[in-house]
């Protein structure tokens, strides 16, 4: 069924168009997704000085996978699955922690920090078993300006540096490098599928209709534009105090940042890299939050926020309200998108018509229809039709 089904030099007649309803319901469609679409693009894990010390290692559990990323004592990160060799057992517990060796709980198989496998007990009863070709499974590993991406499969796509290549000098005085987490990360389980939140996030028409408090602080200065693997978002904080307590203060004492340019003082800026990780970028803090599918109708959000040092009092309040203002966005979210999944299930409604200015939506939605030629079938295929 994944033939070509149009001449990809004539105008496309789905542009413009949303993706199906029934793709954000469908388990074979997601076992499609996760293999053309998770496994072969970067996920991020972590930031460099999450993992500061030889044997620390930080896990990401997605798509049946389990990858663990560890600085070896020659100092590098690495990452491997996290799969002993020897009868499968998951080898460590947990998000982070630290280690000198990585031994397996079933059988204490251990393992280097730089996935040699080092210990097999009794191994003389392995006769011809080969140690040295039994280490851990090494997965792709990138780190980009600090922040730590891991792919299960190599399909010559391009690196995060490659796709952020258009806005590394726009990226560049916000110090990635230097950023420390401000906490943990927050899991946030969500009942829809995995598209439906990043459709929301690009979505740039219903911030003035849902989203109030952030209409009073950037007022109409979205921006929206679409790269191939990138889309960008931004807006600039307006001066008129706004009628809610915490985003009045927060316009109020959001201090000067010595390291950012003046055009960037009062700055929201926001990346998101195919398929679901984004970058969330203030002058006070940087969040990253990836989705990611855990079901054809549910998917976790991971978000953390990153600083850097600033003992002032007011970066400290304008952090907190950052805080209080985006949780109450993302309660907006949860809301909205919970009811799109609602009533996407309705035998009444496939696609939807996309402004023109949606232009990340329709990226997206072309980029999915390019990779999962399914995805132009308005009604669901019968059984095993997404099948290669
Ligand atoms: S499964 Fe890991 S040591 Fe046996
Ligand atoms: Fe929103």
């Amino acid at each position: 069924m994944a033939t070509q089904l149009w001449n990809s030099a004539a105008p496309d007649p789905l542009d413009g168009w949303s993706l199906p309803a029934w793709t954000y319901a469908d388990p074979e469609f997601l076992a499609v997704e996760k293999e053309r679409i998770f496994a072969p693009s970067w996920q991020v894990v972590c930031h460099e000085s999450d993992v500061p010390n030889v044997g620390d290692w930080h896990t990401l559990e997605y798509i049946g996978e389990s990858v663990i990323v560890v600085r070896g004592n020659d100092r590098q990160l690495r990452a491997f699955t996290n799969v002993c060799r020897h009868r499968g057992s998951r080898v460590v517990d947990g998000a982070s922690g630290c280690a000198k060796r990585l031994v397996c709980p079933y059988h204490a198989w251990t393992y280097d920090l730089d996935g040699r496998l080092i210990g097999v007990p009794d191994s003389q009863s392995y006769p011809g078993f080969d140690r040295a070709s039994h280490g851990l499974a090494p997965v792709d590993i990138e780190v980009w300006r600090g922040f730590i991406f891991v792919r299960l499969v190599d399909d010559s796509g391009p690196s995060i540096a490659q796709m952020m290549a258009p806005y590394e000098e726009m990226v560049a005085p916000y110090r990635f490098e230097d950023l420390k987490a401000l906490g943990r990360v927050t899991m946030r389980p969500r009942e829809v599928n995995w598209k439906n939140v990043g459709d929301n996030y690009s979505d740039g028409l219903h911030i003035p209709v849902a989203h109030p408090g952030l209409t009073r602080l950037f007022g109409r200065s979205y921006g929206v534009e679409a790269e191939r693997h990138v889309d960008r978002m931004w807006g600039d904080l307006i001066d008129t105090p706004s009628v809610n307590w915490s985003e009045r203060m927060y316009q109020r004492l959001l201090p000067p940042v010595p390291h950012l340019p003046g055009d960037r003082q009062r700055h929201w800026l926001y990346f998101k890299l195919w398929p679901g990780v984004a970058f969330d970028i203030y002058p006070d803090q940087v969040d990253f939050m990836q989705w990611l599918p855990t079901g054809p109708e549910s998917c976790m959000i991971r978000e953390i926020s990153y600083i850097l040092p600033d003992d002032r009092r007011e970066m400290k309040a304008a952090r907190y309200l950052n805080w209080r203002i985006n949780r109450q966005v993302n309660v907006e979210d949860t809301a909205l998108i919970t009811r799109v999944q609602a009533g996407m299930a309705s035998r009444t409604f496939s696609v939807g018509p996309l402004s023109d200015k949606e232009v990340c939506l329709r990226r997206f939605c072309k980029r999915i229809r390019e990779l999962i030629p399914e995805a132009r079938q308005s009604e669901r295929p019968a059984s095993g039709g997404s099948q290669k």
